[in-house]
């Protein structure tokens, strides 16, 4: 979708990808390679003026490595930050942007402890990789901390207070070289098993939006950062915590391809190559639902809902995102309807 983005201005793309018939295939040459691969890196500094990520779990030395020869963006040190929970959290917390409780946890005795200061239940995480709801355990017993401690590979973890959210935001902005910053409508998204299922489009919210811009403007300033950068929220009662941040391009953006007046695609690559930011305004009423597992075997489904449909042209393995479709509602209850009946759709 970069890659789209990317030709549509006119800009040739060179991609760096291990899989064998990566997506971004059909818009560019792709060096099939390690992402730690020396040679391939070099050859992807050669060939390119300036080069990005979308994937956080990008081995951030790589990155750093290549920054001498083209210019990188984001900036490595967001991408560091955004590898390690809990540098993430301290970064939210000297930002004075509101989180969970949360504790470090290196040993079982450290989770007990969690659990007397923090209460139960807790979600415990891997500090690293984590992705898609893997890598983490939902704590309820005391007793259960040492289980749950070596399920997740006994190192590096971290607690945090589960969080009884009413719904789940995020808020997705772009930041040029200069500074300029645009922000996206917040997204309402709604996982099950970890895994994104449907983002709809919030229309402005006098209460969380200029919030969540706050959050988004602090964040993207202290980071210097440049492209497009996703902030995580949880939403309870009118307070809104953060979760996590992505320094790339975002799943519950995906609606902006058709339900913003400029996608966050086009506007990450604006930024990373100095073109100035284009409106991120909201058309009408968007709303994305993933299709994720398998393909449905009849697309009618997507014409019914006068959907559009994105085929990644992925393999298709139980739980993979293999695609996503976007509906554009004239109104609040006619997205929702469309919404649930792709859902309906899929789930069939
Ligand atoms: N502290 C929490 N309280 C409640 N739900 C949580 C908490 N942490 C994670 N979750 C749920 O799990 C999902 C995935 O967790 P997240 O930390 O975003 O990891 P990932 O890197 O897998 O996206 C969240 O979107 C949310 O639905
Ligand atoms: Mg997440």
């Amino acid at each position: 979708m970069l890659g789209v983005a990317a030709s549509k201005l006119g800009l040739e793309c060179v991609f760096l990808d291990p899989a064998e018939n990566p997506p971004a295939a059909s818009t560019g040459r792709v060096i099939a390679a390690a992402f730690d691969d020396e040679m391939a890196l070099a050859e992807l500094a050669d060939s390119c003026d300036v080069i990005t990520y979308e994937f956080e779990n990008v081995p951030v030395t790589a990155v750093r490595a290549i920054e001498s020869k083209c210019p990188v963006f984001p900036p490595p040190q967001a991408l560091e930050q955004a590898q390690d929970r809990l540098a993430e959290k301290q970064l939210f917390e000297s930002l004075q942007i509101p989180i969970p409780g949360y504790r470090a946890i290196d040993s079982a005795i450290d989770l007990q402890q969690a659990v007397e200061l923090l209460g139960l239940p807790l979600v415990v995480k891997m500090r690293r990789l984590g992705y898609d709801g893997k890598g983490q355990v939902m704590l309820r017993k005391k007793e259960d901390a040492a289980n749950v401690f070596d399920a997740l590979g006994s190192q590096d973890l971290i607690a945090e207070q589960f969080v009884q959210f009413d719904r789940e935001v995020s808020a997705i902005g772009a930041r040029s070289t200069s500074g300029n910053i645009v922000t996206y409508a917040l997204s309402e998204n709604e996982h099950r098993d970890g895994i994104l299922r449907v983002s709809r489009a919030l229309p402005e919210d006098e209460q969380l939006t200029p919030v969540a811009d706050d959050f988004l403007h602090r964040l993207m300033t202290r980071l210097e950062y440049v492209g497009v950068l996703a902030l995580e929220l949880f939403v309870k009662g009118e307070r809104l915590l953060a979760n996590e941040f992505a320094p790339r391009v975002h799943n519950s953006g995906h609606w902006t391809i058709e339900g913003a007046e400029t996608s966050q695609f086009e506007n990450h690559v604006r930024a990373i190559t100095g073109i100035p930011l284009a409106d991120a305004s909201v058309i009408d009423f968007p709303g994305m639902v993933n299709i994720i597992g398998s393909m449905p075997a009849d697309l009618s489904v997507f014409n019914a809902a006068n959907a559009t449909i994105h085929d990644y042209g992925k393999k298709a393995i139980p739980g993979r995102k293999l695609g996503h479709a976007t509906v554009i509602g004239s109104s609040i209850e006619d997205r929702d309807k469309r919404l649930q009946h792709l859902q309906d759709a899929l789930s069939g």
